[in-house]
């Protein structure tokens, strides 16, 4: 796969520009809430029939593998996982792929024929940029099945309005989880939460929403929301949190 070409003769890069790879994948199980993020997730695929029945999964910004290694715990889970970058497809590869195919290519466009029972991104919606936000909403309903589901685990901001705000709101944010990481003794969860915070305000690959932003999106598409979780903050409403959403192809 290290020769695999895209766009032409470019390798593609993403989020390997800006995040070590190596110390992401070791680590980022330890950010707040992950593992009752992955928890809430892995109960809401059973409950839509994930190891019970054989279903089509499509996992987008699979980065180096974490949540799709979860998914292939699931029997008869036929998995599609697809990372824009490079780097992340060759540690996929070794990763997972012997359990899943391994795409390397962009959620905006990619087409499955047929389409997939489900969809999955894990701490990856936000990676696509603010001004193509509807049309990967779009193309999760194209590639949806109808009455198939997308579940969507990821982190949302405080509500805010204008760039001003939008600041304000990922200070919020990262500003809460730093703290939390670093008294959890997670220090180096903490400091890829730094870089993310540096990566949003700049631009730079992190492109995170509130939930109405996110939510408009959705809906823009034709999706129904089926469920919003909030995994964590239990206890604090302005600094946003991590979320598990579920909306469903009509
Ligand atoms: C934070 S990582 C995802 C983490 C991973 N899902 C996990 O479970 O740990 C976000 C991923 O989205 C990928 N990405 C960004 N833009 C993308 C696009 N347009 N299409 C597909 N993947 C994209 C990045 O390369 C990166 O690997």
């Amino acid at each position: 796969l290290s020769e695999r070409e895209f766009k032409g003769n470019v390798r593609h890069l993403e989020m390997s520009r800006y995040i070590d790879l190596d110390i992401y994948h070791a680590v980022e199980k330890t950010h707040p809430y992950y593992v009752e993020m992955i928890d809430k997730i892995n109960d809401l695929l059973s409950g839509l029939g994930a190891g019970s029945k054989p279903l089509s999964i499509w996992g987008f910004g699979a980065g180096t593998g974490l949540a799709t290694s979860e998914l292939t715990k699931f029997a008869s889970l036929a998995i599609d996982a697809l990372d824009l970058d490079a780097e992340c497809c060759d540690i996929l590869m070794r990763e997972v792929g012997n359990e899943a195919n391994v795409i390397q290519g962009d959620a905006v466009k990619h087409q499955k024929e047929g389409g997939y029972d489900l969809a999955i991104s894990v701490f990856a919606h936000d990676h696509i940029p603010y001004e193509l936000g509807p049309a990967l909403a779009r193309n999760i309903r194209r590639n949806l099945k109808s009455g198939g589901h997308y579940v969507m685990g990821g982190e949302i901001l405080p509500r805010y309005c204008g760039e001003d705000e939008r600041r304000e709101a990922l200070y919020r944010y990262h500003g809460f989880i730093v703290e939390k990481a670093l008294r959890d003794e997670h220090f180096e969860v903490a400091q890829i939460e730094i870089n993310a915070l540096k990566s949003g305000l700049y631009s730079i690959g992190d492109f995170k929403r509130h939930a109405e932003l996110f939510e408009s999106e959705m809906s823009s598409a034709g999706l129904v929301l089926k469920e919003r979780a909030k995994i964590g903050p239990e206890h604090r409403d302005d600094v946003g949190g991590v979320y598990v959403y579920v909306y469903q192809a009509p």
